[in-house]
């Protein structure tokens, strides 16, 4: 699908619930990534007036918003969440479980659908990465995660996602299972030589790229550098 956003394929995953901090990083990186994730730890703690002090309008063009609440819910409410969120914040992305089902699902797009095309693109997560296959047998889900991941991929697709949220190495079996349309966004990401920190299965930028990504969530290889702008303009060159 052809995003509009942005060619700069980083959103930046600014995760602390301090306001000023997350606005100053905002401010730095402005010119070298193609958008900002503001998620749970932020929303809770600062609401959507926060997320304003952080975006201003003023440079929201050249720094769209990915919003990453993770909705889940029954239809009705989902579809609402979705309306708050782009009234108050009009985010160019929006995260939802797509084990919500097709019913929630094709209720946020249809709720999204009435913000015209300027709408929020909507990206599932499928399985979270951090449910191991024995974990997910667990919640009586037996045929192991990535055949999940491409069924539940399939599920919000068909029902009006844009795109998913998956690892880097869930994307080759999802390009497979759905072509090259879905927008595919991976964290999980760490340039050549970088902290792990708590990620285990990881890709560099380039090979995220390379197997079928469309952007990528960076966040601490970034936030945490000395001088992030140009850590991040060094993955920019990095992926050419
Ligand atoms: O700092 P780091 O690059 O690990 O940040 C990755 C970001 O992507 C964090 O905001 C994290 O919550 C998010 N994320 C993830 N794995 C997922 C889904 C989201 O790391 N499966």
């Amino acid at each position: 699908m052809s995003d509009p956003v942005s060619s700069n394929p980083i959103f930046v995953a600014i995760d602390t619930d301090d306001v000023a901090a997350a606005r100053d990083l905002a401010l730095t990186l402005a010119g070298a990534v193609g958008g900002i994730k503001l998620g749970k730890q932020f929303f809770t703690a600062n609401g959507p007036q926060g997320v304003h002090d952080v975006l201003p309008e003023a440079i929201r063009e050249r720094l769209p918003l990915f919003i990453d609440l993770k909705l889940h819910d029954i239809p009705n409410t989902v579809a609402g969440a979705v309306t708050s969120l782009a009234r108050s914040l009009a985010p160019a992305f929006l995260t939802l479980h797509a084990s919500g089902g097709a019913a929630m699902v094709a209720a946020a797009r249809e709720a999204a659908e009435g913000f015209g095309a300027a709408r929020p693109k909507l990206l599932a997560v499928t399985v979270l990465t951090s449910m191991s296959d024995s974990d997910l047998a667990d919640t009586g889900v037996t045929g192991g995660a990535e055949e999940q991941v491409v069924r539940l991929g399939r599920l919000a697709i068909a029902n009006g996602a844009d795109g998913l949220v998956c690892s880097p190495k869930e994307i080759a079996p999802l390009r497979a299972a759905l072509g090259g349309e879905p927008l595919l966004v991976t964290p999980g990401i760490r340039p050549a030589g970088a902290a792990l920190g708590d990620q285990k299965r990881v890709m560099t930028p380039a090979e995220a790229m390379r197997a079928g990504a469309s952007r990528m969530v960076i966040g601490r290889p970034i936030t945490g550098a000395d001088d992030p702008a140009a850590a991040a303009m060094a993955i920019l060159e990095e992926i050419g």
